[in-house]
């Protein structure tokens, strides 16, 4: 298995131990920064622009200055140069806003093996569980204030709501809103099949994460004989539909084998979606 890398912006490729951050980054002290993870693949980062466009939408949006696009790049290819181009990697671009005080971000990338619980996912699907949210679906976007749809590095939400899978005996988590619209899961946009439309939820609308995964699936859905659309839409609808799955980047596409305990019908369309993709099996 191929170690973890870690380079840093301006130094290069470092020892694992060596330090990385101040501990006064404000990164670690305030979740104040901003990620993109991509999936390495032949030993270069799939939709690498699609997750620059996003990282510099959500650093426009907390008001956080990004050395260019030219600097990210290099260091994402000094961190994956040599990996071996039949490992599948996780490929991570961390941008922070520095030390307290008023410190340049601090800009570093880190890069692993895809984990094989990711793989076993893409292979088994997952069992999820609805989870409220606790704000009507369209709360968020309209305060106005609050950046929504950001790759932030607060991931103290997404982190409970895993933990509370874990204990209510399920793989994952999807985010229903107050007035009942599902919207995603903590890692995960999720994407369904109706009739041959493959759909997935608004995010401008709803404040969800504009998932990479999703938007090059639909992009592309003619591809695989289907029409993309945007919709809201319920956990009762997704129980009706004619496939669900969750997409990201490392795990790609996973079916959705359970809503809150409530088996679904495989659908046979999950081999010929994952493979779109371009995702393997174990
Ligand atoms: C909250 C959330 N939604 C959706 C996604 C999927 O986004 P992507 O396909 O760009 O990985 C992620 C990825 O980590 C996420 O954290």
């Amino acid at each position: 298995m191929e170690a973890t890398r870690i380079g840093v912006l301006g130094r290069g490729l470092l020892p694992l131990g060596e330090p990385v951050l101040r501990g006064d980054d404000l990164g670690v002290l305030r979740g104040d920064g901003l990620f993109e993870t991509m999936h390495l693949r032949g030993g270069r980062p799939w939709l690498r622009e699609a997750h620059l466009a996003r990282l510099r939408v959500g650093a426009a949006a907390v008001e956080l200055t990004l050395p260019g696009d030219a600097a990210l790049v290099e260091l994402l290819d000094t961190v994956a140069a040599g990996w071996p181009p039949e490992v599948e990697g996780a490929l991570r671009l961390v941008c922070t806003r520095g030390p307290e005080g008023g410190g340049p971000p601090t800009v570093y990338a880190t890069l692993a093996p895809v984990p094989p619980t990711a793989r076993q996912a893409r292979r088994d699907g997952v069992r999820v569980a609805t989870l409220s949210l606790g704000v009507p679906a369209d709360a968020r976007p309209e305060l106005g204030w609050l950046p929504a749809g950001i790759k932030s590095t607060s991931y103290g939400a997404s982190t409970a709501a895993r933990r509370w899978a874990t204990r209510a005996g399920v793989d994952d988590v999807l985010w229903v809103s107050s007035d009942g619209y599902a919207l995603e899961g903590p890692t995960a946009n999720v994407v369904w099949l109706t009739g041959d439309t493959l759909c997935t939820v608004p995010a401008r609308r709803t404040g969800i994460l504009p998932g990479t995964t999703v938007a090059w699936l639909l992009a592309n859905a003619a591809t695989a004989g289907c029409r993309a659309a945007e919709r809201m839409t319920t956990p009762a609808e997704l129980r009706n539909a004619d496939g669900v799955w969750l997409t990201s980047s490392v795990r790609g596409l996973v079916e959705v084998r359970t809503i809150d305990g409530e088996q679904l019908p495989r659908s046979p369309r999950t081999p010929g979606l994952r493979e779109l993709l371009g995702f393997p099996l174990p």
